[in-house]
């Protein structure tokens, strides 16, 4: 097991096994996102990247879907040079360094104190480390308001029960002026399956130990659907991982599934989606 596992609770061991995907991703023949800092990190964080064995579809989806989050971040900050990024749920990802924005950009990584200990320890860089609960009040007053700013959160939804993402997207798009924001969405039943088994994005860590991270939100399965969040959301755009075009340099066998569920509008919901919106609407 992780010599860190047990310092952490079954929410937080999540930004382990992100970081070990991304780690894979970076080791593998192929690699998609090439995160050669997540490599360090998982060196640093004492993780054992060959237990539990984690299936290869996990690391593939897992590296086009941030790189498709990455991208839109790099799209915002070229537009916006003394933009704000908030990493929501950041884990021990290194986002900025992949992303790496010009010196007029303030970037804020908000993540469980935990979490937040562990990053400052495994990952040291310039950002600004927020540690708060992303539900709890307050935890934004510090944050400059009046700049444009790219809210993007890779995992974090299926985390937070009831409405709590929904009025986490009321209380960012209240405390900034405007911007966007973007976030790998679940569907409904991906969330109810993943309920039943027992764990979402929790696989390798319950794996690995005896604890699984609890899968607690409910997923959206229409885009549009967070436009009638009163949070003044206007849908951009809604990426399906299936229609990526890294999905090239998957091996046969998961492109030929991803090819084929990139034909079905209902199999791309049931999958993994990116979705961006600006705001105010
Ligand atoms: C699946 S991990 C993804 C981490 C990171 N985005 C990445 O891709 O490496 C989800 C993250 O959300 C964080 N998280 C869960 N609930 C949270 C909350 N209420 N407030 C802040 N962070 C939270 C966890 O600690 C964990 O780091």
């Amino acid at each position: 097991m992780d010599s860190l596992l047990p310092d952490l609770t079954p929410v937080e061991q999540a930004s382990l096994l992100a970081v070990r995907l991304r780690a894979l991703d970076a080791r593998s023949a192929t690699p998609i996102l090439d995160d050669r800092v997540a490599e360090r990190t998982a060196d640093a964080a004492g993780l054992d990247l060959t237990r539990p064995t984690i299936p290869r579809s996990a690391v593939l989806v897992h590296a086009v879907r941030a790189k498709t989050l990455d991208d839109a971040v790099r799209e915002f900050v070229a537009r916006h040079p003394d933009a704000v990024v908030v990493d929501l749920g950041c884990g021990l990802d290194a986002r900025r360094q992949r992303c790496a924005p010009g010196p007029g950009v303030d970037w804020y990584c908000v993540d469980l104190p935990a979490v937040i200990r562990l990053r400052a320890k495994v990952l040291p860089d310039d950002a600004h480390r927020v540690p708060a609960d992303v539900t709890s009040p307050d935890w934004l007053q510090n944050l400059p308001r009046d700049r444009p700013t790219i809210a993007v959160t890779d995992g974090l939804m299926a985390f937070l029960a009831g409405d709590a993402f929904v009025e986490l997207a009321r209380a960012i798009t209240n405390h900034f002026t405007g911007g966007e924001f973007t976030f790998n969405a679940y569907s409904r039943l991906a969330m109810r399956n993943s309920r039943r088994m027992g764990a979402l994005g929790g696989r390798a860590v319950g794996a690995s130990g005896s604890t699984r991270a609890p899968t607690l939100g409910d997923g959206i399965d229409d885009p549009r659907e967070p436009e009638a969040w009163n949070a003044r959301l206007a849908l951009i755009e809604e990426l399906s991982m299936a229609r990526a075009p890294e999905v090239a340099l998957f091996p046969p066998v998961w492109r030929t599934i991803s090819r084929i569920s990139a034909r079905s509008a209902r199999m791309i919901r049931a999958g993994d989606r990116v979705v961006r919106y600006r705001f105010p609407a």
